[in-house]
């Protein structure tokens, strides 16, 4: 399936599980608003692109998908925050805190990084299988907070701190995605994935950070050219534009030449990195 096409089903199953969730009514507004804004779907459509090819199936993928877009959402909200990156706008529209105010926005954050936990163990499957499934989502979850805390609070400008934050950040959420729909495989099957997934999340930031530098606020719709306002470390703090290009392209390759047994995917990619470049 092509990813618009993807994004529009996906779209439709999220406002169905919004609007159906289990919460604190006043809470619920605020808890959609961002995740409903849109954004790519580009976790819940890579988890359901590969499980296709595993026993994982559709139905399951796309409750795992909504998890992930859910606490994805929920760390754009928080990230987006005037105490970390101070960004008015996401996703096109006013960003949470903008719309509903610092509380309302923390807490709906906070409400949006922990359900997820809740809606993966009610996931039917095997029960060795959903502990798995719940340890890996854990640990890529926690992954994520630390990340935020380090690009936050970087402790020194190296390449390694740099790679530190990337794999924490943003790396954790896809090899979580890539692994997944193995959950039902073997466990090196399922290492072997995660690995890749966080390949993809390395190059995946290094593109945010050069669309940071190059794109328009109409193209990513967030705020453009902060990472250096910010004074960031990013994969811009060690190369040039141009250089980071060519380093994200080559990645990308070797990345694809690597998952080459998923051949559709592979394709849909190849097809993606143009877009990516631009939102
Ligand atoms: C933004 O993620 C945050 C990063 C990890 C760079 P996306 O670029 O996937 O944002 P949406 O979901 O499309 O809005
Ligand atoms: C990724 O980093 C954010 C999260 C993992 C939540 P950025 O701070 O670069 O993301 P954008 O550019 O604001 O989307
Ligand atoms: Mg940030
Ligand atoms: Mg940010
Ligand atoms: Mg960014």
């Amino acid at each position: 399936m092509k990813l618009n096409e993807f994004a529009k089903l996906f779209d439709k199953e999220l406002r169905k599980h919004l609007s159906g969730i289990e919460i604190y009514e006043p809470l619920k507004e605020s808890v959609s608003y961002t995740p409903l804004l849109g954004g790519k779907r580009l976790r819940p459509y890579l988890l359901y692109e590969l499980a296709q090819n595993t026993l994982f199936g559709s139905e399951r993928a796309l409750l795992t998908g909504i998890a992930v877009e859910l606490f994805h959402s929920g760390s754009l909200i928080h990230d987006d925050l005037p105490s970390i990156d101070n960004d008015d706008l996401r996703r096109g529209k006013p960003s949470c805190h903008i719309k509903f105010g610092e509380g309302r926005a923390i807490l709906a954050g906070d409400f949006l990084m922990l359900y997820p936990a809740r809606l993966l163990s009610s996931i039917e499957l095997p029960c060795i299988s959903k502990q798995k499934l719940l340890e890996m989502w854990s640990i890529s979850a926690l992954r994520v907070v630390q990340g935020e805390y380090a690009d936050v609070t970087p402790s020194e400008s190296t390449e390694e701190f740099l790679d530190f934050i990337y794999d924490n950040k943003t790396s954790a959420l896809f090899g979580f995605c890539f692994a997944a729909p193995y959950i039902l495989d073997t466990d090196s099957s399922r290492e072997n994935m995660y690995e890749l997934g966080m390949e993809f999340g390395r190059i995946f930031q290094m593109l945010d950070d050069i669309k940071d530098a190059t794109s328009t606020m109409e193209e990513l719709g967030k705020t453009p050219g902060k990472d250096l306002k910010q004074h960031k470390l990013s994969i811009l703090s060690f190369l040039s534009i141009e250089e980071a290009l060519v380093v994200a392209k080559r990645r990308f390759e070797d990345l694809t030449d690597r998952i080459a047994v998923h051949e559709s995917l592979v394709h849909e990619l190849q097809g993606m990195y143009e877009i990516l470049i631009r939102r």
